[in-house]
């Protein structure tokens, strides 16, 4: 008797999770992705967001605190998050820069549920950068590509930046990947690889550099990562031995 009231009281809370879980669906309220942007550089920042509809985006962040959260809804197709220096955080400036700049690409639900995203120098770097899935959606675990953390710092943008690559001006103040958009490695493309070997460093450069997580985590994206505890935790991070999540590498638009 007790086991039979037992078990039709797990049926009706099955019951009542599934007619919850349909409500949610029907009303629209899975979900939607958050990427938390901040800034960690010791200077202020305007940092831009598009994605391929196209329109940018870009807000000021503070020196070293800044951030900005945007709320990209629950299918977000080829975003893109860069920064330059200043707070001018206007579109044209933001436009003006891509170019000079390293990116955050992150598309939200690209796929079966699948977000991807990885840092991309092809055009360029600028300003360092790292992507960490904050909360990961069932049934992500962190391993190597699986929601993992890629991260991207060059220390002095003038000395790394030698022929065929060229520092550009401003706005972006970045150094130039001469052959980023190529299908070939060159010595240019390879100056990026070394220094940056989780970053994309040419277009075709995509093997083993896209990330996966599941539809429904969430993301932080920093500018200028290094010396602070996410290092640390990153690191933490890589020494964990989990299951891999299946990875579909994503052509996405540097
Ligand atoms: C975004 O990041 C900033 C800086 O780390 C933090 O203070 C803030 O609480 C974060 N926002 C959210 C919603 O997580
Ligand atoms: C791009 O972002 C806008 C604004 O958030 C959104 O309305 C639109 O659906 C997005 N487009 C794609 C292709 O993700
Ligand atoms: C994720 O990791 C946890 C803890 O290591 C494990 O229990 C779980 O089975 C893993 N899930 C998947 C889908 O690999
Ligand atoms: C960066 O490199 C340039 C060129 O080698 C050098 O002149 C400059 O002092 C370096 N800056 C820092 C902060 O080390
Ligand atoms: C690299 O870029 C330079 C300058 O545009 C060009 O002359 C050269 O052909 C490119 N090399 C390759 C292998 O794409
Ligand atoms: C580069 O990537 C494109 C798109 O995936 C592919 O069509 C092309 O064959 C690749 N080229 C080389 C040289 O690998």
């Amino acid at each position: 008797m007790k086991n039979s009231n037992l078990q039709s009281g797990g049926r009706l809370v099955l019951l009542l999770m599934v007619a919850v879980a349909m409500s949610w669906l029907a009303l629209g309220l899975v979900d939607a992705a958050q990427i938390n942007i901040t800034n960690q550089c010791p200077e202020v920042i305007s940092a831009c967001q598009s994605n391929q509809s196209g329109t940018v985006t870009c807000y000021a962040l503070a020196a070293g605190t800044g951030s900005q959260l945007i709320d990209v809804g629950t299918t977000w197709l080829g975003g893109l998050i860069w920064g330059y220096p200043g707070s001018s955080a206007s579109s044209i400036d933001g436009n003006n820069a891509k170019p000079q700049a390293d990116l955050a690409e992150i598309t939200i639900n690209g796929f079966s549920n699948t977000d991807s995203y990885d840092l991309s120098n092809v055009n360029a770097y600028n300003l360092g950068l790292l992507i960490n899935p904050t909360t990961i959606a069932p049934p992500g675990n962190r391993s190597g590509l699986e929601c993992g953390t890629p991260s991207c710092t060059i220390n002095n943008i003038t000395s790394f930046c030698t022929p065929p690559n060229s520092l550009t001006s401003t706005p972006g103040d970045g150094c130039f990947n001469v052959n980023g958009t190529g299908t070939t490695p060159t010595s240019g493309t390879e100056a990026f690889d070394t220094a940056c070997p989780e970053a994309i460093s040419y277009s075709n450069d995509t093997t083993g550099k896209v990330y996966a997580c599941p539809t429904g985590s969430n993301y932080e994206v920093v500018f200028c990562p290094e010396n602070t505890i996410l290092q640390m935790n990153k690191k933490n991070i890589a020494a964990e031995m989990r299951p891999v999540y299946p990875i579909v590498p994503n052509a996405m638009n540097a």
